[in-house]
């Protein structure tokens, strides 16, 4: 555990950070968000002692960091900057092997460290022979995790690491740092701009304000339950779709109030039971239990009659997904009701819009 106690920063006059206190769970990802000058990188840089504070204590573990050797704190913690980390007269190798160095291993087993890393942050080895000029930025961004990750450290410090990465490059990136992160379990503490990558990522926030803290809580409290204005801005009016985010689409699979058919089946009686129903579709599922599509019974424009149609590249979901991708896909297909499958594309069951709306009415409190 991190515990920030009463710490402050002062350079000359200006206050970058007051009287803060804050403890971060071991094997957690802390947020610290916040606007531009609130005192978020100067909190960061107090923790690994790049900066000493003007009052206040650290504690690691329950020891001041104040009662360690600076350099062995800083070897001991993994540090992320934005884009301006990676040595650029190094190579890829050289750039993770640094701290394996300063700290004496041999060259086998950094040679074997460096490979684990690469393969972790999904770099294959070709990288290893490559500068930093020769990557793009979203693979700068795991050369800096991999590198930060190298002598396996217990806390790892992140500043902005994918704030000048395009949004599909970062999305990307999140989803490579969210299993890393489950493999590794790390003490993170992860500085951002963007409410929308602290929701994502972290498991807690820290909402800073000129130096001082606003709100520490989970992020679903915090979602829900904003301290004060200062809060509501940040999360913005949109603040319960961002909410289902955190909502998983298998708590809300059912499997009841549809109908489900056979593709093999005969259509005049797949069209029997679907005028029987009180909807206009069946699911098609396979014996093995395998999602085949939709069959729509709709008024043909040309004839007036009615049509049976199967949509065999209906839009479905993965269980796994969240629900605002759910909603996003629901509302970008016109569907009030999508199918959820599993990787091999088995029938787990559908969503219905209308299970999401009333999450946004039991936010409503
Ligand atoms: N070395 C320094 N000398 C004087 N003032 C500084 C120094 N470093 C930071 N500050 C001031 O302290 C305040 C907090 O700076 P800090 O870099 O921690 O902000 P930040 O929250 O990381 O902002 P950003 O989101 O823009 O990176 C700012 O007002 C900044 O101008
Ligand atoms: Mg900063």
């Amino acid at each position: 555990m991190i515990e920030l106690k009463n710490l402050s920063k002062n350079f000359d006059k200006k206050v970058a950070v007051n009287n803060l206190s804050l403890k971060m769970e071991a094997g957690k990802i802390t947020m610290l968000i916040g606007p531009s000058g609130c005192g978020k990188t100067t909190t960061l840089k107090m923790i690994n002692r790049l900066i000493d504070s003007t009052e206040g204590d650290i504690l690691i573990d329950d020891k001041s960091i104040y009662d360690l050797d600076a350099v062995t704190l800083r070897r001991s913690i993994g540090y992320v900057i934005q884009e301006t980390g990676l040595f650029p007269h190094m190579n890829v190798f050289d750039n993770i092997a640094v701290v394996p160095r300063l700290l004496k291993w041999n060259e086998r087993k950094i040679q074997d460290r460096v490979e684990e890393l690469l393969e972790l942050v999904t770099l294959d080895t070709s990288y290893i022979h490559k500068y930093p000029l020769q990557l793009s930025g979203g693979e700068s961004q795991r050369v800096g995790l991999a590198r930060a990750l190298a002598a396996d450290p217990n806390i790892l410090l992140m500043d902005e690491p994918f704030g000048a990465i395009d949004p599909i490059n970062r999305a990307k990136l999140h989803e490579s740092f969210i299993s890393i992160q489950e493999k590794l379990g790390k003490t993170i503490v992860f500085v951002t701009h963007d409410i929308n990558e602290a929701i994502k990522l972290g498991d807690k926030l820290a909402i800073l304000h000129n130096g001082e803290l606003i709100q520490h809580d989970d992020v679903t409290n915090i979602l829900y339950d904003p301290e004060n204005e200062f809060v509501e801005q940040l999360l913005g009016h949109d603040r319960n779709i961002k909410a289902l985010v955190l909502k998983k689409n298998r708590d809300y699979i059912v499997n009841e109030g549809f109908l489900k058919v056979r593709r093999s089946d005969k259509p005049e009686n797949i069209q029997a039971a679907i005028e029987n129903s009180n909807s206009n579709r069946a699911m098609a599922v396979s014996r093995k239990g395998c999602f085949e599509g939709i069959f729509v019974l709709e008024l043909s424009k040309r004839t007036g009659r009615p049509r049976l149609t199967l949509i065999d590249d209906a839009i479905t979901v993965e269980k796994n997904n969240n629900l605002q991708e759910t909603l996003s896909l629901m509302i970008e297909a016109g569907e009030a009701q999508l199918p959820v499958v599993g990787p091999h594309m088995e029938f787990l069951g559908v969503i219905n819009l209308k299970d999401i709306f009333n999450e946004f009415r039991g936010q409503d409190r």
